[in-house]
């Protein structure tokens, strides 16, 4: 396995609509490698969640693992993932990104969605998540459609640099994830 480089914001493919994949090509040595790289590039550089476009691969995969503070997510590969919001209501939380490194910003997400997607060998999946894992699966959900957490926030005014949210913001929340 390898570790893989991450594109950051500026790179022009992380603003392309990542294309779905067929089931021959998931099942491709080159794509099942990528979904390896994939997931030890995430836990090198201790993210919650890495989508392919991030890894300069405009392909519908994402990954995401979280074991910190703000949510226990065991290791979920999703492919070609469409989301069905199951709560209109949007909640307001810290999010960072390994695209826009150094930085944290307040992003609302929806609270509850339905996943449907392929795991990595073409399965069909289906699942629900609330909270931490809904805004992490939205998070990687917007990668893959060209967006970054950035267009999302609603007032840039809380983007804060990692030195500054850490001393004037971090107490409230323990911990800002990357994604
Ligand atoms: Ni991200």
């Amino acid at each position: 396995m390898s570790i893989l480089k991450v594109c950051r914001l500026g790179h022009p493919v992380l603003r392309l609509q990542a294309q779905r994949l067929s089931k021959e090509g998931l099942a491709s040595l080159a794509i099942q490698t990528l979904i390896d790289n994939m997931m030890q590039t995430m836990v090198e550089y201790s993210g919650v969640g890495l989508a392919a476009p991030q890894v300069h691969e405009s392909l519908s995969i994402a990954v995401i693992e979280s074991h910190g503070l703000r949510g226990e997510i065991p290791m979920t590969v999703l492919v070609n993932p469409d989301l069905t919001i199951l709560d209109e209501e949007l909640m307001e939380d810290w999010e960072g990104c390994l695209s826009v490194p150094d930085f944290r910003g307040r992003v609302p997400r929806h609270q509850k969605l339905r996943v449907d997607a392929w795991d990595r060998y073409g399965n069909k999946i289906q699942f629900v998540a609330e909270d931490f894992f809904a805004r992490v699966v939205q998070h990687e959900f917007d990668h893959l459609m060209g967006r970054v957490y950035l267009d999302r926030m609603r007032d840039l005014s809380t983007l804060a640099h990692l030195a500054e949210f850490q001393r004037y913001w971090l107490p409230e929340r323990k911990e800002g994830s990357t994604s």
